[in-house]
């Protein structure tokens, strides 16, 4: 495959052009790999996922599958995962619950560098440990995309899928989307058979939940994390707004204020909703709800989840306020 995308290629906006290159990249893959297994970290994210299902589709079972749930996924993605890529598509998938190792490392850690420096070293321990007990593995496919590849010539970020596994573990790369942008990655996914949710998801931070849950994560705080994302994502279904807004989550600080429920006094976390829209993320605006969407999420939120009595909205653009809390 071409390393560099040619200045001629056509922009991939339809199925049959989607359809020309999953077959150029089959044949490309079924050549370097030959009979030889590939090792695959697949987050469930979209670029990770067009990849699986571009090498299930070349070499089948001589691709492997890792999937380390950290313990900082959002509500259902491990179980989705493991149904689309071991129940239907009958991938080689090791499923690995490493959340209390996770959890543990993070105990009591405040700083949110720590805590992303921490979860990334935690993952690529975890993800060497399954590599080390493998045999043959000869390659390794990565997510790489072409934005990837641009924003680390300009030196703007470290090429954050390059790996940084241990230098002994000396993989010769597979990357059959590095040429593609993000919109292309989607219509070749949609091309594999992908689930729309997984195809057209919105960006997730590799951090995951750690940093919506700010200070110290505690099980019980990022449980509220993890609950009130889930409803906000099935209301934004519901009401249409999934596939439109850029970006929409929530957030529990570690503050609690007073409430009252049942007669009684609480007291507990607010949990705050967080929608946003942008083109490349540098600047942000909000996304204005309907008065009805926001008076049905704060009383699904407090009704449903445990430790919450109180929702707040942030209607901060970015700057000066970043996307995510830390
Ligand atoms: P900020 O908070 O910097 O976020 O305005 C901009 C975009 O980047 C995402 N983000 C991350 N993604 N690892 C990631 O993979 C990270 O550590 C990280 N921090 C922020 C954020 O969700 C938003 O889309």
């Amino acid at each position: 495959m071409a390393d560099v995308r040619p200045e001629s290629m056509e922009r991939i906006t339809t199925p049959e052009l989607a359809k020309a290159f999953i077959d150029e990249q089959i044949e490309l893959m079924r050549k370097q790999i030959g009979d030889k297994k590939v090792l695959l970290a697949l987050s469930g994210g979209v670029d990770s996922s067009v990849v699986a299902a571009l090498l299930i589709k070349a070499v089948g079972q001589q691709l492997v599958c890792v999937h380390v749930n950290h313990g900082l996924l959002r509500k259902g993605e491990p179980e989705q995962v493991i149904k689309v890529f071991r129940d239907e598509m009958n991938a080689n998938l090791i499923y690995v619950d490493a959340t209390d190792r996770f959890l543990d490392k993070l105990e009591g850690v405040t700083d949110p560098e720590q805590k992303r420096m921490i979860i990334g070293g935690e993952f690529i321990e975890v993800f060497a440990e399954e590599a080390r007990k493998l045999d043959g593995i000869e390659f390794l496919a990565q997510g790489t995309i072409w934005p990837d590849i641009l924003e680390s010539e300009a030196g703007i970020k470290a090429h954050h899928n390059a790996g940084g596994l241990p230098e002994d573990m000396d993989f010769e790369l597979v990357e059959p989307v590095r040429i593609l942008f993000k919109d292309e990655v989607r219509v070749v996914g949609k091309e594999l058979g992908l689930p729309d949710n997984m195809v057209y998801r919105q960006p997730f931070p590799g951090p995951g939940l750690g940093v919506r849950c700010p200070g110290a994560i505690t099980r019980d705080r990022l449980e509220a994390v993890r609950e009130s994302d889930a409803i906000l994502r099935e209301e934004f279904e519901k009401n249409g707004l999934a596939g439109k807004v850029w970006q929409y989550f929530t957030v529990v600080p570690d503050f609690k204020s007073t409430g009252v429920k049942d007669g009684k006094r609480t007291f507990d976390w607010p949990c705050i909703i967080r929608a946003i829209n942008t083109t490349d993320v540098m600047e942000v605006t909000v996304e204005h709800l309907s008065d009805e969407l926001i008076d049905h999420l704060v009383q699904r939120i407090i009704n449903e989840v445990p430790g919450i009595n109180r929702v707040l909205f942030d209607y901060t653009p970015k700057p000066p306020a970043t996307v995510e809390y830390e």
